[in-house]
């Protein structure tokens, strides 16, 4: 008999898995409409199930034993919103030899561990939804899947964490404190459980593995991506950034050069007049580039309840509409039904332009000994600022270099950092210019 009703059990009734729920609930009727069935939310199941989530449940079963909610043979689809390793790879597993449907948010367990997942997915004949696990409420894995399929993805320029923009922005435009801003940012539901994993960069290049694998049909090995985060950005340079006319972003970097891939996660100073630069607060934004397309812009909010409640939906009613057609499996996991194996770059081989704040002691000839090093590694300087005056002591002075190669970049503050006019470590910020939209 055909399947008329698609029915689910959340586990993690946390951020997202009340997001989840509330929309389910709420827009049932626009979801029956749009799928031509009923989604049923059968069951729920956390650690704590006492606890007021401020949604109406009705008949919703609320459980602490996610294992009955994955062997519920009524269930069509577990969605994962636990987030981690353990025990969420082994609900995953469980679900899939189940014979159920995922859908999960879980982009950290997805960067690591996705390539066994999907295998053990697609031999099972089952499908996994991941869209929530980047960028929140944007559709960005299902337009690189489908929507740009026709194209040679050629860069992919991404603020894809919430928090990091969150905390950047309110730094810049209200001269607000690291520390205070990141709480802020945790009580409104956007950080990790973790949040090192936002501010080291490493929940943007979970992000980024999973976003390069579906832009260029590869397995990424997370290891393999350049990643640093935001907690060494001072407002010394957030206002130097300001003077130079750009904004500091945290951004992750996929392209294309001479058939391999960079994949790198840093911050990035760029012209405040570019629009991913105007990207403020929650908001996310990708600017992928296709060679057939030209530039695309994606914007929307990257993280809390709702917006990543959104996308948990509409992979849920993807998978929906495949049950209630009979097939699975239409849309390759990974988006490509061929894979490739393409080299990752080694960071060393990168080229870019860079912001460069030396502690310099404030004496005669420290700038030519500094410009000397720099000349000698091939590093050419496009321009100099030097703030204050304090005879003998360490003040800041930026040079902006043109294009350079990153290795050259380290040899050569590996030896000015050594050197007795400089007073302590030099600040480096990549500088993007005139290469994204
Ligand atoms: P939360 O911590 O808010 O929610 C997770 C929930 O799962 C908690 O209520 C937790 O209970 C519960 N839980 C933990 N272990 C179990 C278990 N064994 N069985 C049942 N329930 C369990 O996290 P989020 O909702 O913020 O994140 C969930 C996932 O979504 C993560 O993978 C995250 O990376 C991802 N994500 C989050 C976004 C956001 O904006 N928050 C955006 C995009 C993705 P307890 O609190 O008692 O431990
Ligand atoms: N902690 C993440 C962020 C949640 O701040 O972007 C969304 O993935």
């Amino acid at each position: 008999m055909a399947k008329k009703t698609i029915t689910v059990g959340i586990i993690g009734f946390g951020t997202v898995g009340a997001g989840t729920a509330r929309i389910l609930l709420q827009n049932a009727e626009i979801i029956r409409r749009r799928l031509g069935a009923p989604v049923l939310l059968k069951s729920i199941s956390d650690l704590d199930i006492k606890r007021d989530r401020g949604i109406r449940l009705g008949d919703v079963k609320l459980t602490t034993a996610a294992r009955d909610v994955i062997a519920d043979p009524d269930i069509d689809i577990i969605v994962e919103l636990i987030g981690g390793y353990a025990p969420a790879k082994e609900f995953i597993f469980d679900a899939i030899r189940n014979g159920k449907h995922v859908v999960t948010a879980n982009k950290a367990l997805l960067a690591v561990h996705g390539e066994e997942i999907y295998a053990a997915a697609e031999k099972a004949g089952v499908n996994v939804g991941f869209e929530a696990s980047v960028a929140g409420g944007i559709p960005i894995l299902k337009s690189l899947r489908e929507g740009l399929a026709a194209n040679r993805i050629e860069s992919i320029y991404g603020i894809v964490n919430g928090t990091c923009n969150y905390i950047l922005t309110l730094m810049m435009n209200e001269g607000r404190k690291f520390d205070e801003v990141l709480k802020e940012a945790q009580a409104k539901g956007y950080a990790e459980a973790d949040p090192t994993f936002d501010i080291e960069g490493i929940d943007s290049a979970h992000k980024l593995a999973i976003i390069t694998m579906l832009a260029y049909g590869t397995p990424v090995r997370f290891d393999d991506i350049y990643t640093e985060g935001i907690s060494k950005i001072t407002p010394l340079d957030i206002e130097f950034a300001r003077e130079l006319g750009c904004k500091i972003k945290l951004l992750a970097i996929t392209k294309m050069v001479n058939g391999e891939i960079e994949a790198r996660v840093h911050p990035t100073m760029l012209p405040e007049s570019y629009p991913i630069a105007t990207v403020d607060g929650v908001f996310n934004a990708l600017s992928v580039s296709g060679d057939a397309v030209g530039s695309t812009l994606f914007y929307g909010r990257g993280a809390g309840d709702l917006p990543t409640g959104s996308a948990v939906v509409a992979d849920i009613m993807d998978i929906g509409r495949d049950i209630l057609s009979g097939c699975t499996g239409r849309s390759p996991l990974a988006a490509f039904r061929e894979r490739a194996n393409l080299k990752i770059r080694k960071m060393e081989d990168i080229t870019s332009c860079y912001y460069l704040r030396f502690a310099a002691i404030d004496k005669p000839g420290v700038l030519s000994k500094i410009s000397g090093v720099l000349g000698k590694n091939h590093i050419s300087i496009e321009s100099v600022i030097q703030k204050g005056r304090k005879e003998a002591e360490a003040v800041p002075l930026v040079m902006m270099t043109h294009e350079a190669v990153e290795r050259n970049v380290r040899k050569a503050l590996d030896e000015i950092n050594k050197m007795d006019c400089v007073g302590g470590p030099t600040m480096v910020i990549r500088v993007e210019e005139g290469k994204q939209s």
